[in-house]
């Protein structure tokens, strides 16, 4: 399959990896980053890229107005130390973000969610056989 896909943490290490092989394999791309650690230069050449905060309202327009087939998102904080300095912030960015693209998703009629979710902040990821009584979550987990 290929088609539209929204790549966020693009401009990072893991998502403009991520975006470079649905380039090669013929999907239409955009990256959505707000720069914060990332940078540009890291966004593979023929993908579109948005600059935006994945909890503000543009990120959320952009998911909802953008016709994609799938949200693979990987957009995080990733600094342990920030995440125990600044928990509110932390959780804001990886937890409150990730609702709002979720909920443009949903709008927008994206087919396909997918993402490290909790990927380095799960102490115990081996406890985590049953994804939580939520639809979208469900979905996700069960790719
Ligand atoms: N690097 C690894 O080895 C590894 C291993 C396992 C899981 N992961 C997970 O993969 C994901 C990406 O990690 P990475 O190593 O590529 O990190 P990274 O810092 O290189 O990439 C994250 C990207 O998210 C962007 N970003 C941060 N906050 C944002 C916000 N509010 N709005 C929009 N963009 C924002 C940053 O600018 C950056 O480009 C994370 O969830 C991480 O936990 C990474």
């Amino acid at each position: 399959m290929n088609g539209r896909v929204l790549v966020t943490g693009g401009a990072g290490f893991i998502g403009s990896h991520i975006a470079e092989a649905y380039l090669r394999d013929g999907w239409e791309v955009a990256v959505l980053d707000d720069l914060s650690r990332g940078q540009q230069s890291n966004v593979p050449k023929g993908a579109r890229f948005v600059r935006a905060d994945i909890r503000s309202p543009e990120a959320r327009e952009t998911v909802a107005t953008g016709r994609f087939d799938v949200l693979n998102h990987h957009a995080a904080q990733i600094d342990v130390r920030v995440s125990v300095d600044r928990p509110a912030f932390d959780s804001h960015t990886n937890v409150v973000g990730f609702v709002n693209l979720l909920e443009g998703a949903g709008e927008g009629g994206v087919k396909r969610r997918r993402g490290l979710r909790r990927s380095h902040h799960d102490p115990h990821p081996g406890n985590r056989t049953q994804a939580p009584d939520f639809p979208l979550w469900r979905e996700q987990a069960c790719r």
